[in-house]
Order: structure tokens, then sequence, then C-alpha cells
């Protein structure tokens, strides 16, 4: 059982002598065997987020806001208890890209030592190694294999059984499936589906909504550092509010459907400076003169819309 609410979160990033408002005022909540997908184009935020949930942020970062763990305010906890009973023990992640950077140096096993020493590991290494390498569908034997001698997909798995080797309650996975190619992320989707079955709350960060939806009970749609659509997976894919979901609908192809794609024109704002009023303005086909003051925030049936058209 896990819960996590995040309370008017923002992250920035100071960097050359600007802020970057990765994540602006971020709200939202998800609770017992549900799973969460985070979706948006590249830049949005979206790894900003998710790294501020882990408290791993790098040195140029600073948070403001809230966030929920089962309960315990989480920013609050120093660092160095945080790292003692927290993370990688109640949650984990698997970063983005972290198949690319296994130790080509060294045996997946002494890689898969290394964490367990890291974390100060109390039982039988061997023993919780073994179980992990099991729960991803990989035989023993990768355990003596260096980076190199195995494929994508294996690597990926390995990812992700290093992130569950201490048994989180709860799993980041940013986007896990990006570098693999359809039929590899197919299988990595299958497996993320078994271990969720199994009782792992998941929080999947994609920038495909297609994927996402065949996993998440919620979603949050980011757009430039804003969660601007939330709720029920299944209430948005029926019925989108935000034009920004609509248009990410409209950009996935679906086999049975002629439909022609329509692929969404120009890009997101600057997080430098970002404009004040609806960030999607620029690009929104039903953009209206007030859409220029802040969006209101509207209560959906199961969540909540940030545009004026709903107002
Ligand atoms: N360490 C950092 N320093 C400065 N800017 C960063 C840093 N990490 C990310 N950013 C910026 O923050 C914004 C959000 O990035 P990110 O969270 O990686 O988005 P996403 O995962 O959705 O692609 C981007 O504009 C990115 O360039
Ligand atoms: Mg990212």
């Amino acid at each position: 059982m896990v819960s996590l609410s995040v309370d008017d979160l923002s992250v920035q990033y100071q960097s050359q002598g600007k802020k970057v408002h990765a994540v602006d005022h971020v709200t939202f909540a998800f609770g017992d065997n549900e799973s969460l997908g985070i979706v948006g184009e590249s830049g949005c935020g979206k790894s900003t987020l998710g790294l501020a949930i882990m408290k791993t942020l790098q040195e140029n970062a600073s948070v403001s806001g809230k966030i929920l763990f089962d309960g315990k305010s989480i920013l609050e906890i120093p660092d160095s208890e945080f790292t003692k009973d927290v993370r990688w023990k109640q949650m984990s992640m698997i970063f983005q890209g972290a198949m690319n950077s296994l130790d080509p140096v060294f045996t997946i096993k002494k890689q898969f030592e290394e964490i367990l020493r890291k974390h100060s590991f109390q039982g039988d290494h061997m023993d919780a190694i073994k179980s992990a390498i099991s729960s991803v569908g990989l035989a023993h034997s990768v355990l003596d294999k260096y980076p190199h001698e195995i494929s994508g997909g294996m690597k990926q798995r390995i990812i992700i059984a290093m992130a569950l080797i201490l048994r989180p309650k709860m799993v980041i996975a940013d986007e896990p499936t990006t570098a693999l190619d359809v039929l590899v992320q197919a299988q990595i989707m299958i497996l993320l589906k078994k271990l969720k079955k199994d009782g792992l709350s998941i929080i999947l960060i994609s920038h495909d909504l297609g994927i996402i939806s065949e996993i998440a009970e919620k979603v949050g749609i980011m757009y430039a550092g804003q969660i601007v659509e939330f709720g029920k997976m299944e209430e948005i894919y029926k019925n989108p509010k935000h034009p920004y979901t609509i248009a990410l609908l409209d950009s996935i192809p679906k086999m049975k459907e002629t439909k022609r794609i329509i692929p969404l024109k120009g890009n997101p704002p600057s997080l430098i400076s970002p404009p004040s009023g609806c960030r999607f303005y620029d690009r929104c086909p039903q953009a209206m003169e007030k859409c220029k003051k802040d969006p209101p925030k509207i209560k959906t049936e199961s969540g909540f819309v940030m545009c004026w058209l709903h107002e």
C-alpha cells in the first residue's frame, strides 16, 4: 500500500545565471494499487519531477512545496535519514537512460553487489541478487556477463532488477522503454505489468501516452513544467479536455482507424521565462483572448484541467 501526494511542488535549476522553472506549482495525488503515468513532450519537466520525489536532484536545483509519501513529508526528512530508510528501500527509480550507464569494466554481479554495499544491505547478497534477477525473468547466468555481452532488453531488465533489489513499494520508471525496439518495448511493458500485479506501485514517465495507457489508472499530462490535466486514464483517454491532451491523443497512430495523425506544430515555451497566461496559448487551436491570463484549475470527474475552455 502506497500513497503519494505532491502539493504545489516547484523545482528551479540555476543555470548560467538564469533560473529554469522545470517544475512549476505541480499538485496531484495517487494511492493504493494505482499506477500513475506522467506524459509530455521532451523538456517539460518529467524527469525533474521524478528526481524531486526521489530527492536526487542535482546541486543546482532548488525545491519548494510538499511531498507526502505514505504520510511522511519527505522534503523535510534529512538526506542521511532518507538514504538510510526510504530511498531504494521504500521507493526507487529506473533512471532515464540508465541501461547505457552500466559500468563496462565490471560484471553484472559486481554492479549488483555495489548497490547492496552502498545501501548497507544486511541479508545474504547472493540470495537477494538472484531473487531480483528472477523477478525480471532473467537466468542467473547473466550475472557473470559484462554489459557489452548482453542485449538492450536484458540491460533494461538488469536496471529494473537493480531498482527492485531492496523490495521497494514504489518505483518511478523514467522512459524505461524509450531506447528499445518495439518488440523489446512490449516485453518490458509486460514485465512492468507483472510487477504491478504482484503489488508494486509504478509511476511511469513517458513521452508516449499510448504506452502509459497500458499500465496507468491515473495520468498527469505535463506541459512546460505544469500538469495541465490530471485524472483517471480511462476518462482522459475517452474524453480528453485540455487541447494539449487532445493533440497528444491525435498524434498517436491507431491501427484500426483510418484517421490521419495530426502532428502538433511548434515548440513549448522556454522554461527560463515562461509566458504568463496559458503556456499552450501559442500552439492551441482554440486559444481565446482570456487565455493570456493564467488558466483556472477546473475540477473534473476524477481530477482537474487547467483551461479556460472548461471554466
Ligand atoms: N541539471 C540541470 N540544470 C539546468 N537545467 C536543467 C537540468 N536538468 C534539466 N534541466 C532543464 O529543465 C527542463 C526540464 O527537464 P527534464 O526534467 O529533463 O524534462 P523531461 O524529462 O520532460 O524531458 C529542461 O528545460 C531542461 O533543459
Ligand atoms: Mg526526461
